[in-house]
């Protein structure tokens, strides 16, 4: 099982109309580097952009902020760190308004 999930929410480092957030995003270890996250990314940003969002952005941890600059995502911050699960780095994305 792969997981992501996306709300609304504005986003802490980029004004926007419409922001939401990307959040819980897992693919199954058994799956990985197969090309499941990147659909699963995709998806969802066709969802938003067809419900009105303009970006999406994320809590990216530090081992993934490869993951979504390969996906469209760009990187915003520096480090922080979000306990407990570690350091992060801020990513968002700005979508085509539909
Ligand atoms: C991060 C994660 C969701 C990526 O999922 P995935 O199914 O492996 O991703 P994909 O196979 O669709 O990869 C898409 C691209 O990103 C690259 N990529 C995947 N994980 C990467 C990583 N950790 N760092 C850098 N690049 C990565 C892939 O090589 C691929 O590159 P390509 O465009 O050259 O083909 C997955 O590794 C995971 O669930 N990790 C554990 C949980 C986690 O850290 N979630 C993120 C929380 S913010």
């Amino acid at each position: 099982m792969s997981v992501v999930r996306f709300h609304p929410r504005d986003c802490p480092w980029r004004e926007a109309e419409a922001a939401w957030q990307l959040r819980g995003m897992a693919t199954d270890p058994r799956v990985r580097g197969l090309g499941a996250g990147r659909a699963l990314g995709a998806e969802g940003l066709t969802r938003v952009i067809a419900v009105g969002g303009d970006l999406v952005w994320c809590d990216a941890r530090a081992a993934a902020v490869g993951f979504y600059e390969r996906i469209g995502f760009s990187t915003v911050t520096e480090t922080y760190d979000l306990p407990p699960a570690g350091s992060h780095r801020g990513t968002l994305i700005e979508l085509p308004i539909r």
